[in-house]
């Protein structure tokens, strides 16, 4: 699949900071190692990856807004903003390419305000609560998918 398109893969606050940051929540695994991970998953599917993190949200909407454009799919962990965020909210419901919601932890066994998700309202699927390993099951989601649009 030479021309296959991209998967986005999108941080938003904070995300920067694993391997530091709650490590007896999320796990010591630092975002460039799992940048590595997805890169090498995604290959092994045939996919090349597009791999950011922001702590802006309106940044994260623009690379919703391109991944419209440009990706198969996209893999989204919005952090604190997947609970806040209807302006990601509605970016996710303006383009046509499937979002992947993702957590390392499982937000529905964690405080109350973690219980809504205003992202998992307009996103294709959620998948939480496998440390970094959620980023990996969220590419082959993915990957599966944007094969299938
Ligand atoms: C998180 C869960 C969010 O509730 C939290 O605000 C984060 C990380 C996760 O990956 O488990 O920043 O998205």
């Amino acid at each position: 699949m030479p021309d296959a398109k991209p998967i986005y893969v999108l941080n938003g606050p904070n995300l920067n900071l694993l391997g530091t940051r709650e490590p007896e929540i999320y796990g010591r695994v630092t975002l460039a190692e799992i940048e590595v991970a997805c890169a090498e998953r995604a290959a092994q599917l045939g996919r090349g990856i597009v791999f950011r993190q922001s702590n802006i949200e309106g940044e994260l909407v623009t690379w919703l807004q391109e991944a419209g454009d440009k990706a198969g799919a996209v893999v989204l962990n919005a952090g604190a903003y997947t609970h806040t965020s209807v302006a990601l909210h509605d970016a996710i419901k303006a383009i046509a390419v499937p979002v992947i919601e993702t957590h390392l932890s499982n937000p529905t066994a964690r405080e109350d305000f973690r219980h809504v998700s205003l992202v998992g309202k307009a996103a294709k699927g959620v998948i939480a609560g496998f440390g970094a390993t959620s980023y990996l099951l969220a590419i082959e989601a993915a990957a599966l998918l944007a094969n299938e649009s």
